[in-house]
């Protein structure tokens, strides 16, 4: 591996092979979310626990203070919205020029296996990671967005994130779900789990993320239950407590409770 990809990939896996990411991409695909209106304001109490932000480049320049120490991941696909003729008719919006500006240690891009606009989008990612390979940047792919809830099956994103590990990705986000051990099983790069929709209760966050880095997951691309949360500082520091000192659900929830009722 190159010293620049190896450089910029030790920045957003840390040395215990563990990653924390904050998502915060989530207009295009929800609106306005409550507690999403201002993004970098929303991110700024929460830099401190998280080990990169996923944001796109609007919200970067528009919120995010410049001299921030926390790397990122920039979400380098769009072209679609929760409105549009169909959610998976996404591609590459961001070119090598802006990735490389913007100093981003990674990017993110959506790929939509099993929807209409499949082909393009993994063909996208194949382009992207023939650009990044050039100049050393790690790639994300992003499966099953607006697929939450029909396909958390270890099929389906078994399938997506190996598709996406094919086609050279170096690391897959998918969602949590059963046998969640063959997804990664299947998937020969790291694999990060993302949260979906709010949960009804939080503890079940702190389970969810805690069996899936006991099934070999390296960790977490969150964004709704954290920043959705009556305590989005109290979430992310349970979070990190799971993910990088390997602490019980019970354990973190505890840290959540303190840090929400401080
Ligand atoms: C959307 C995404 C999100 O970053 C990902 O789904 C994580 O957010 P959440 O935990 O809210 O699902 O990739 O394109």
């Amino acid at each position: 591996m190159d010293w620049g990809m190896e450089n910029r990939l030790s920045k957003t896996i840390k040395p215990d092979g563990r990653a924390f990411y904050l998502a915060m991409d989530h207009g295009y695909f929800q609106g306005v979310p409550a507690g999403l209106e201002n993004a970098g304001a929303a991110a700024k109490p929460l830099l401190k626990y998280v080990d990169a932000v996923f944001m796109p480049r609007g919200s970067i320049r528009a919120t995010l203070d410049p001299r921030m120490e926390t790397p990122l991941i920039l979400r380098v696909s769009g072209g679609n919205s929760m409105v549009g003729d169909d959610l998976s008719h996404e591609n590459l919006s961001v070119s090598m020029t802006e990735i490389i500006r913007l100093n981003a240690a990674a990017v993110g891009y959506s790929v939509y296996v099993g929807s209409k606009y499949e082909h393009q989008t993994i063909l996208g990612l194949a382009k992207l990671v023939d650009e990044c390979q050039i100049y050393g940047i790690p790639v994300m792919a992003v499966t099953a967005v607006g697929r939450e809830e029909e396909s958390k099956t270890a099929r389906y994103l078994g399938l997506a994130a190996r598709v996406c590990a094919e086609q050279g990705a170096d690391v897959v986000k998918t969602y949590y779900c059963d046998d969640f051990d063959k997804v990664v099983a299947g998937c020969p790069v790291p694999v990060v789990i993302a949260g979906g929709p709010r949960t009804e209760n939080d503890l079940e966050v702190l389970e969810f993320v805690y069996n899936g880095i006991q099934a070999g997951a390296i960790g977490v691309n969150l964004g709704r239950n954290i920043w959705k949360n009556d305590s989005p500082e109290g979430m992310a520091r349970a979070l990190q407590a799971v993910i990088h000192e390997n602490k019980t659900p019970k354990e973190a929830f505890e840290i959540y409770e303190s840090m929400k009722n401080a």
